[in-house]
């Protein structure tokens, strides 16, 4: 199977590293990938967003599956244009991807559905998000309602900062503070069916003790040896299917990942936000774990034939992934530094490039915010976690900050 991956990612890595491992893949592309990609994969220039480019590549290179990684493609309708172009995509219509890209959909959705989530009002007024403040009570929780790449959410007990939030984006999601550990599940669907990954933990502040301002996710770690029995079906049968369903009546089926990233309240599984792809960089550790083939798994989402296929099996053992980002992330990274110790050193441990590029040289320089991440994997998660900050060690990137907690506590 010839499969080209959209995307530039350390999602799109881990993606193109599981593809890679595959017997059924015979040729894998990316686009437009990074420095790591390009070692796995062959990498394309085009840009992702535009769904002319994507297609004509993807024709060209008689693609036989496109997966496309990150939302903002996704939300750019590129899937719906492969489609169209008579090419199996892995990846949401357009509207069906609105379940990332408007928090107000996704609640919209939730309720028609009776996924249970957080009590939450659509505000656009100043005198709006102070009377849903006021209902909700602190700890605040203010959304952006448009794509912000993890970085639209505000939770805070200072009333004039959730205020000041909402005053800064166009329309908001105020929302009830939700209170539990909390899950990320990703299940693959197929427009009308739908199967669930192992479930994995992220971190998303940016310093240790969770402690610093939200980012896309510092690290990740599955499987949850503390995660209640049976949560997956729960989630899977309260959540997952519900809203696959609703999708489907609305006549946007749903055929991608649906990653459901959930509190785990004192009253069940609550969901805190839906997102069209996979999650970055629990994705890492999830597909480290993966034992099926995951083209296959993928290209029967595409093509609605996942009621044929198998339950996905796990391997055993744990995978720990750490962030490396890049100083001054998340506010405004600083790029183009060299990095140094990205050759494997450690046994079970690899390195995962997200914002990476080539200079002209050809070494490694910083081109993103998270800028790569180390994958350690073990019999348990503290061997995993071992592997995973022994090769952190060896990485040097002037300025970089990484958490020293992932996955310290499980
Ligand atoms: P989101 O972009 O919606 O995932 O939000 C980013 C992070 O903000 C989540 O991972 C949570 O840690 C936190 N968060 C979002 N919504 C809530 C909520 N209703 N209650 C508590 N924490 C929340
Ligand atoms: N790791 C969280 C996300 O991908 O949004």
């Amino acid at each position: 199977m010839r499969v080209l991956v959209i995307g530039s990612g350390g999602r799109e890595h881990a993606l193109c590293r599981a593809l890679g491992l595959d017997p059924a893949v015979s040729e894998l592309h990316c686009a437009p990938g990074n420095a790591g990609i390009a070692s796995v994969a062959t990498t394309h220039p085009v840009v992702p967003t535009d769904p002319e480019q994507v297609v004509a590549l993807a024709v060209r290179l008689g693609a036989e599956l496109v997966v496309v990684g990150p939302e903002a493609p996704l939300v750019a309708g590129v899937a719906d244009a492969v489609r169209a172009a008579g090419v199996p995509c892995f990846g949401p219509s357009k509207e069906a991807a609105l379940i990332e890209g408007s928090k107000a959909f996704a609640k919209d959705i939730m309720v028609a559905a009776g996924v249970p989530t957080a009590g939450a009002r659509v505000c656009v007024t100043p005198q709006e998000a102070e009377a849903a403040l006021e209902a909700f009570g602190a700890p605040y929780v203010v959304k952006d309602d448009g794509l912000a790449a993890g970085k639209g959410v505000v939770v805070t007990a200072d009333r004039a900062e959730a205020l000041a939030h909402a005053a800064a984006c166009e329309r908001v999601v105020i929302e009830e503070f939700l209170d539990g550990p909390e899950v990320s599940l990703f299940a693959l669907c197929d427009g009308t069916t739908a199967i669930a990954l192992q479930p994995a933990q992220d971190f998303k502040r940016a310093y240790d003790g969770d402690q610093g301002p939200n980012t896309g996710g510092m690290g990740a770690y599955t499987p949850l040896p503390w995660a209640p029995e049976g949560l997956t079906e729960q989630v899977m049968a309260e959540v997952v299917l519900p809203t696959v369903g609703e999708l489907a009546r609305r006549g946007t089926p749903y055929t991608g990942v649906l990653y459901a990233g959930l509190a785990l309240t004192q009253a069940g599984p609550r969901v805190i936000e839906f997102n069209a792809r996979f999650g970055d960089p629990e994705a890492q550790v999830v597909l480290d774990r993966l034992e099926t083939p995951l083209a296959g798994l993928l290209h029967a989402c595409a093509t609605g034939a996942l009621g044929e296929e198998p339950a996905p099996r796990f391997r055993d053992g744990a995978a720990v992934t750490v962030v490396i980002a890049a100083e001054n992330y998340p506010a405004d990274p600083v790029k183009g530094d060299r990095i140094e110790g990205l050759d494997p050193a450690v046994k079970d441990a690899y390195v995962i490039h997200a914002g990476t590029a080539l200079d002209e040289e050809g070494r490694v320089v910083s081109a993103g915010g998270r800028v790569l991440s180390v994958v350690g994997t073990g019999a348990d998660i503290a061997s995993a976690r071992a592997a995973a900050y022994a090769q952190v060690g060896r990485i040097a990137l002037r300025g970089s900050h990484h958490r020293s907690d992932i996955a310290a506590r499980a």
